[in-house]
């Protein structure tokens, strides 16, 4: 069974309530009829329950079965204002301020989550990543012992033999612009669970430079360097190496040629790139040379999951974001 089949079967299987705060966008509305229909998780549309109301009736869109939320008449508003002002007045929030931000839809639609009104969100096709995440960061923050929130591709290439029979997860092509040593281990350990809990693989993690196991000095390569070493300290359990070339990482041959001792090269099926520049151009590269799948950016990291649509989004693609969602929030129970 194809990976996004088994996503799709264990959401349905528990489903979870996701919710949409972009509600008056018209892919959103159409996502959320199929999403029902599917039987894949119970969707929280947030807007203005007239104007979605007339939205649908233009589309056509059926949306029985659909909770629609107004923060402005919303019973919950005050409760998730003071909530939203605990949280932050350390951080400069003033009382009147809050008032405000949270009437915000992705505010609002955090504050859901952070509060178990909903298991997850999603959001994104007419907002920007930054727009997501940082409500994100500010409420829901990390989960207990992970240090930064990250993000992952799942790339499915198309008759390749590298990885596991073709499919390797990216990280981080969306989040951190310039990650610390630290923060690389980090996303290399989250990484790794999510190989082993969404994707059900046996993680090998490769820290990518453009030096293998000391073929090149520089700052840059130090960095993956420690970040691989703290990786492996912190999870002695995970096959995390590096610092490794790519073609080092992914191919037997040169592998063994490069770095025999290593018990991830040439078997790699996880690739962490050293920063953001090489992450986003990495995965968009094999995108569109190998004709690759790219399912994603996925967030990993949160204490809840959240997660963000490219603007370019399909109506197809926000009901896979929302099924992966809710399977990041049942493994969350779960584990
Ligand atoms: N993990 C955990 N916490 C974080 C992270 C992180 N990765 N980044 C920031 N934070 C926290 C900060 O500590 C801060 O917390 P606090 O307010 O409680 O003290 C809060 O989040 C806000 O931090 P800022 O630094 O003010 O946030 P910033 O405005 O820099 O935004 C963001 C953070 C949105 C993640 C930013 O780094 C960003 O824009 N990243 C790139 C996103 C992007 O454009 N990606 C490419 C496009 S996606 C694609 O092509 C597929």
């Amino acid at each position: 069974m194809r990976l996004m089949e088994k996503i799709y079967e264990m959401a349905k299987a528990n489903k979870q309530r996701i919710v949409l705060p972009e509600g008056e966008e018209e892919r959103t509305i159409v996502a959320a009829q199929k999403i029902y229909e599917q039987g894949l998780a119970t969707v929280i549309l947030i807007g203005n329950k007239e104007r979605i109301a007339a939205k649908a009736r233009e589309l056509d869109a059926d949306l029985t079965g659909i909770e629609i939320i107004d923060p402005e008449t919303s019973e919950n508003l005050q409760k998730y204002t003071t909530a939203f002002y605990e949280l932050r007045k350390n951080k400069g929030m003033t009382k009147e301020k809050a008032e405000i931000i949270v009437k915000d839809p992705l505010y609002f639609g955090t504050m859901m989550v952070k509060l178990d009104d909903a298991e997850g969100m999603v959001s994104g096709a007419i907002h920007t990543t930054g727009d997501l995440l940082r409500p994100g960061l500010q409420i829901i923050k990390t989960a207990p012992g992970v240090s930064v929130v990250s993000s992952f591709f799942i790339m499915m290439v198309p008759g390749s033999t590298y990885g596991e029979e073709g499919m390797l997860l990216f990280s981080d092509c969306a989040v951190n612009p310039n990650p610390t040593a630290e923060q690389l281990a980090s996303i290399a350990i989250a990484t790794a669970d999510t190989a082993k809990l969404l994707c059900k693989i046996d993680p090998k993690v490769a820290m990518l430079s453009f030096s293998t196991m000391g073929s090149a000095e520089s700052e840059l390569v130090t960095k993956v360097r420690t970040g691989t070493e703290l990786a492996k300290q912190m999870r002695p359990d995970l096959a995390i190496d590096g610092e490794l070339q790519l073609d080092a990482a992914i191919v037997k041959k040169v592998a063994d040629l490069k770095a025999p001792d290593s018990n991830v090269a040439g078997k790699a099926n996880v690739l962490i790139f050293p920063d953001l520049q090489s992450g986003n151009i990495g995965y968009k590269l094999v995108q569109r040379f190998a004709k690759a799948e790219a399912i994603g950016p996925i967030c990993q990291g949160f204490a809840k999951p959240i997660n963000d649509l490219s603007r370019g989004c399909s109506e197809e693609d926000i009901v896979n974001v929302v099924a992966l969602t809710s399977v990041q929030a049942i493994i969350k129970k779960e584990n």
